[in-house]
């Protein structure tokens, strides 16, 4: 089975790039193309804040811009790390990282995502973070689960 569309969801941390050097391989071979997402959870609380609080409504406004602003520039850096021929898009989004990764890679009949088992948090005593666990159980694609190097197999 040939992957044309490959979605790489990422969180800036250092397993995500690894995911998306695993992914350029894959596309490459496959001769299909990359989407990027990355979710914004943080800021998508946030919104919430000052629907309870409506005077703090222009400092929430003001925050909001300058945090996209400043992952918009963190992806313009991930993006480097994927050849343009091979790049159909990047997006960023705001919500529950699961939901808004699966609703996207259904939207763009997405063949296969792939992820790290580990993200910007790291829990060391979870097999696998979160985000990966819902994902992996939830999309209706294929997903690749990229594992850390350092990760040692403990039975039981
Ligand atoms: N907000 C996000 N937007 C896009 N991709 C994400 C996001 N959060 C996680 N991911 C993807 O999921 C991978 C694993 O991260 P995950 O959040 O599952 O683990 P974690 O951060 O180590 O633990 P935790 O469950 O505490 O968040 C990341 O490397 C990245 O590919
Ligand atoms: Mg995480």
């Amino acid at each position: 089975m040939m992957f044309k569309k490959i979605l790489v969801p990422i969180d800036f941390s250092h397993f995500s790039k690894k995911a998306l050097m695993t992914a350029v391989k894959l596309a490459e071979f496959c001769n299909g193309k990359i989407y990027m997402i990355h979710v914004e959870e943080d800021i998508f609380h946030m919104k919430r804040i000052h629907e309870a609080h409506p005077p703090l409504e222009e400092v929430c406004e003001k925050i909001h811009k300058d945090f996209v602003g400043e992952k918009k520039k963190q992806l313009e850096k991930f993006k480097k790390y994927v050849p343009a021929d091979l790049l159909a898009g990047a997006v960023i989004k705001e919500g529950h990282p699961f939901v808004e990764i699966i609703k996207f890679a259904e939207q763009r009949s997405i063949g296969l995502i792939v992820m790290s088992g580990r993200g910007r948090s790291n829990v060391k005593h979870a097999l696998l973070g979160s985000t990966t666990d819902k994902v992996s159980r939830k999309a209706k694609c294929a997903v690749l689960i990229v594992k850390d190097e350092k990760y040692k197999f403990v039975p039981l």
